[in-house]
């Protein structure tokens, strides 16, 4: 295969990027390109280039599966080739059509001219990766567009649409009709003109910007502090901005080269580039092949219009479905939609959403009490109350009603599937879609295998993720599913700490300081206490006798504390206030529990802190995975980014515990097992990895 495709016009030649999928920039394909650049710079016959992308895009960067490899000696690196590009004496053109992203967009801002097709997206996403643009982006982007919109852009990641990018400056022409005929005219245009080609590093639109304003990076990087929290490509990204300001720009391209050196070598680039390939491999099951045929979803319904349902029928309403919504009493239902109406327009009110687009989402909302209604569904949800017996009976209405081959879903968080599933006649359209509150906004979608689900059934819902917006994994039947369950152990540690020794305030900051976006307490207190202990309520008669159980949280809410919403929780909060603040009460509470408990209070570390919340989530995955009920290490991962905020640049739980050493966490848990005795016994695998040298990630099912 040509890396590089090599096409003549007249007087121009075409060099095509051809590396698929997405055409990223590996080794043998910068070869070819400097190989033909100078050939085609030799040959007297050529006046002009036009570089372009073969297959779907124009290129998404350098191979990322190449970073920490070391490429065949003699190999130009990206910058090499983009020099080679830029200091040609005749004029390249771009025509970029797809994506231009990361080392693509950068290898087009080394050319002279861009042109680009309609619904091209370009832009630099490596920090994303944890990573900078390390070709070139945060030399060249400057000197082109505004300095604050050069920053707003390599700072977020940002892909921008073609127009928006026209508009700025980083695209010259976007073609009205066939892109290559456009960059082919241009490229002619250009040679025919026998202009000194006009070269990105000549220029220097955003530069003055900060000679008047020298505060410009300072305050910029004050902007991103939440957004950055815990991560250093960001600050390293704008540090590299300033230096094309106070660098020349062969400088400035070292400076560059050398933050990127430091950035691809850390942990946190590591993590987020495992995160980015573990969101496209949760898709892949082994046995539902890409090739299995999934049902089309072109209508759907969904059971109980609460908070749950009506989030989960927006989702639908967002991407065009139609969706019928019922509810038992007229007076629920419009409540319900009124919800809906509510949440959209505060989108609206906040300038994310138009009028119009609100009011065609709503138009396809169609409310009913009647049960039959859900007759032409492609797809039935039903989301009311967690309990198996009005879960059951709802589904052998849903089975008497639902049209043949509709997709038959529960969106229950903890119930069994498999029973559900056995009250219909069908349970091989039957499976779980576990969405996440507040489902309209939350990206996970668990969706759950049951045992006799089809392979369409399965296709079908991961499919349909795709189509709403979500990120699908698949995981098997358990109590809690997988994101849940390892929730309970986590959560469980947390109120033993307090038992022990530490303050709901500590806990938090040790568990906020690692990058979650709050810790336990404070999410319970937003979250509502009520519903927790009316479970543990529920549950106490299956809880053996033996089993150590802190009553911490059921003393608070007896004092009818359920969290922000009564105005006090773990912690107590001002009227019309948010901010959780330390309550001295809640301090004599504890103190008085642990007494109670017969447990003599002790200082615990912030590192105790966090490895007694963390490791026993772990080890929960662990179990969780040999038990079959997720496929790999990094769909756990998924989950808990993109379901619990899990930082991003630790990976995941999984990806970190490996990033430790698995026989760090190992001995660790066995500690705890001999400390605190049987929940928390190390996991058969997380054992059997630790004493082999592996990781989970070596973990094949
Ligand atoms: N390197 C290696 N593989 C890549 C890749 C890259 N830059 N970008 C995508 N892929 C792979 C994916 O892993 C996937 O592989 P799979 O089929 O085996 O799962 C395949 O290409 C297709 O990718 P998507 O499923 O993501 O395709 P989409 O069409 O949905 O999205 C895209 C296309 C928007 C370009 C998206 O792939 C993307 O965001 N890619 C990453 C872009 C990026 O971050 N670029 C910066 C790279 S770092 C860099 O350039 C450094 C430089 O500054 C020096």
């Amino acid at each position: 295969m040509n890396a590089v495709i090599e096409e003549r016009r007249g007087s121009v030649l075409i060099l095509k990027l051809n590396n698929p999928p997405v055409n990223g920039l590996g080794a043998a394909l910068r070869t070819a390109l400097v190989g033909a650049i100078k050939a085609g710079q030799e040959n007297n016959e050529i006046a002009a280039f036009v570089i372009s992308g073969e297959g779907r895009m124009y290129s998404a960067g350098a191979d990322i599966r190449e970073f920490g490899t070391t490429p065949p000696a003699g190999t130009p690196d990206l910058n090499d080739a983009i020099n080679s590009l830029e200091m040609s004496s005749k004029p390249v053109v771009s025509a970029i059509h797809g994506v231009a992203a990361g080392g693509g967009l950068e290898l087009a801002l080394g050319t002279h001219y861009r042109v680009g097709a309609a619904k091209t997206r370009v832009g630099l996403p490596e920090v994303t990766l944890g990573i900078l643009p390390g070709a070139g982006g945060t030399q060249r982007l400057p000197r082109l567009i505004d300095m604050t919109k050069a920053l707003e852009l390599i700072t977020s990641g940002r892909l921008i649409s073609v127009d928006e990018a026209h508009k700025l400056g980083i695209i010259d022409e976007v073609a009205d009709g066939d892109v290559l005929e456009a960059a082919i005219e241009a490229a002619e245009r250009l040679a025919t003109e026998g202009a000194a080609p006009r070269r990105s590093r000549d220029q220097a639109v955003g530069l003055a910007a900060a000679k008047d304003n020298p505060a410009l990076f300072e305050d910029f990087a004050k902007t991103m502090a939440k957004a950055a929290r815990g991560m250093n490509a960001p600050y390293a990204c704008v540090r590299c901005v300033e230096a094309a300001t106070t660098m020349n720009f062969d400088d400035g391209l070292k400076y560059e080269r050398e933050e990127f050196t430091k950035l691809v070598t850390a942990t946190e680039s590591a993590a987020m580039r495992h995160a980015f390939f573990a969101e496209r491999e949760v898709a892949k099951i082994p046995d539902v092949p890409a090739t299995t045929s999934a049902k089309d979803i072109k209508s759907a319904a969904i059971i109980g219009c609460g908070t749950m349902g009506g989030g989960i029928a927006m989702n639908f309403a967002n991407v065009g479905i139609p969706v019928t919504i019922i509810e038992t009493e007229q007076a629920a239902l419009d409540r319900g939609l009124e919800r809906i109406k509510g949440n959209y327009a505060n989108t609206v009110s906040k300038g994310r959403l138009s009028q119009d687009a609100m009011d065609k989402r709503m138009g396809l909302l169609t409310g009913a009490t009647d049960m039959q209604a859900i007759g032409d569904a492609d797809i039935v949800i039903e989301a009311v109350f967690e309990e198996m017996i009005v879960k059951k009976e709802i589904f052998s209405k849903i089975d008497a009603i639902a049209k043949p081959g509709a997709i038959l879903a529960t969106n229950t968080s903890t119930l069994d599937v498999d029973e559900i599933a056995a009250v219909t006649k069908r349970p091989e359209d039957v499976v779980g879609t576990h969405f996440f509150s507040p489902a309209n906004v939350m990206r996970l979608l668990e969706n759950v295998r049951g045992a006799k689900s089809s392979p369409e059934t399965i296709a079908t819902v991961m499919n349909l993720g795709k189509t709403i917006n979500k990120v699908a994994v698949l995981v098997g039947v358990c109590d809690g599913f997988v994101g849940n369950r390892m929730l309970h152990q986590y959560g469980r540690e947390a109120n033993f700490l307090i038992e022990e020794g530490v303050l709901p305030q500590q806990v938090d900051k040790v568990i906020f300081d690692f990058g979650f976006p709050m810790g336990p307490f404070t999410m319970g207190d937003m979250a509502g206490l009520d519903i927790g202990w009316a479970v543990r309520k529920r549950k106490a008669a299956e809880r053996p006798s033996n089993q150590r159980y802190s009553a911490v949280a059921d003393r608070i809410c007896e004092q009818g504390r359920f969290g922000q919403k009564t105005g006090a929780g773990w912690y107590r909060y001002e009227a019309g206030n948010r901010t959780p603040i330390p309550d001295p009460e809640i301090e004599s509470l504890i103190i008085q529990a642990s007494k109670n408990a017969g447990i003599e209070r002790r200082e615990i570390s912030d590192e105790e802190v966090l490895k007694r919340c963390l490791y026993p989530l772990v080890n929960e995955g662990a179990k969780i995975l040999e038990e079959g009920l997720a496929i790999r290490a990094s769909d756990i991962d998924v989950i808990w980014v993109h379901g619990y905020g899990f930082p991003r640049y630790h990976g995941g739980p999984m990806f970190w515990a490996d990033t430790i050493g698995l026989d760090e966490v190992y001995e660790t848990m066995r500690r705890y097992h001999a400390e605190h005795g049987e929940l928390m016994r190390p996991a058969g695998l997380l054992e059997k990895l630790a004493k082999e040298g592996k990781k989970f990630s070596d973990f094949k099912g």
